[in-house]
């Protein structure tokens, strides 16, 4: 059934486990994702960022969810809509179903310049209300996600602030924290520690200095009954990077947020991981590999099999390692 992020995030909040929550754009990403639920019975949040949206449609975003909702009625899941940008964006997303609405108000409407905190609150504050009317949840932005290593927002696909931030920034303040979400009344918090979105996270495997773990626990212990959200949450695997590599693609030395600094996270309050990057990076070295091996084949069903079973690989990989398993 579709069901609200809340229930998810409480129900797992109660027994400690946190949920991926995947990105989605077409219909094997959606098959992968719920074959993988499937498969370990898993609760699924998959969620459609304004790319998706232009790219697919809502109309086939919602569709595909339904359609995932009607082939497993077993599995809770939420149709969740990934940063949005406005309260106008916010109730078009309601209005077309979704369960679960993301109002990033850290960034202005534009989607690139970080805003105030005064403009945070309110316009969060405006979704929730509508939202929360009619059962829906509210995911926030408190902070910008950004590279502590760099400084630089270290977006390369358009969502994220624009060039450069300064630290404090990019490492949300437990104590705004705490008083933002006693202004506004989300439901979950997605917080700043370090992590960007896409592929080029960290040019080192990140430590303390640059993967703030510890600001989660602090942001947790002022707010221990606010679910936390980690966003930019790919791991980056090496060995599929080297599967791109190795059939023809040109990917740069990276490093993503390893899998058990995720776990130690979910030790601290965070129940929901945004993961996009790792099933793009899944998908194109199996098809990279399918296209090298088959160059007479043009059956697009015989190369996105493979592409579909390496999602499908990294979405179990990833329930298993939340503790998810078992919770749907
Ligand atoms: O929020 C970031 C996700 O990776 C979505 O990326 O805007 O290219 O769909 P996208
Ligand atoms: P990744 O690019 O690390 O997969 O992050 C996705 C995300 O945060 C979507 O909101
Ligand atoms: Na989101
Ligand atoms: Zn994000």
């Amino acid at each position: 059934p579709l069901v609200s992020m809340r229930q998810l995030l409480d129900h797992a909040a109660e027994h400690s486990y946190g949920l991926p929550a995947f990105n989605v754009n077409n219909l094997e990403q959606v098959q992968a994702i719920m074959e993988a639920a499937a498969e370990c019975d898993a609760p699924v949040i998959m969620q459609a960022s304004a790319g998706a949206r232009k790219y697919a449609g809502e109309a086939f975003l919602r569709h595909l969810i339904d359609a995932a909702i009607e082939a497993y009625p077993h599995i809770p899941v939420v149709m969740h809509q990934d940063h949005g940008q406005s309260p106008a964006i916010c109730m078009g997303a309601i209005r077309s179903g979704f369960s679960s609405v993301m109002m990033d108000g850290s960034l202005l409407e534009d989607g690139k310049t970080p805003s105030s905190y005064e403009y945070n609150v309110a316009v969060t504050r405006e979704v929730v209300k509508f939202s929360h009317a009619i059962g829906v949840s509210v995911e926030a932005e408190l902070g910008c996600l950004g590279s502590l290593e760099t400084g630089q927002a270290g977006e390369e696909d358009g969502v994220g602030a624009e060039g450069t931030l300064d630290h404090s920034q990019m490492l949300t303040d437990p104590d705004q924290a705490a008083d933002f979400v006693k202004q506004t009344d989300c439901d979950a918090l997605a917080i700043a520690i370090g992590t960007s979105h896409g592929a080029y996270k960290f040019t080192r495997k990140p430590t303390g200095d640059i993967l703030a773990i510890e600001r989660v626990k602090a942001i947790h212990a002022r707010i221990p009954n606010t679910h936390l959200v980690m966003h930019g949450s790919s791991s980056v695997p090496q060995e599929l990077l080297e599967i791109i590599r190795q059939y023809g693609g040109d990917m740069k030395e990276t490093y993503g947020v390893p899998v058990e600094e995720i776990v130690q996270g979910i030790k601290y309050g965070v129940r929901k991981i945004n993961i996009d990057t790792d099933i793009r990076l899944a998908m194109t070295g199996a098809i990279r590999k399918f296209m090298f091996e088959n160059p007479s084949k043009f059956d697009p069903r015989e190369y996105n099999k493979p592409a579909r079973e390496a999602a499908k690989l990294v979405c179990k990989a990833r329930y298993e390692a939340f503790g998810c398993a078992g919770m749907a």
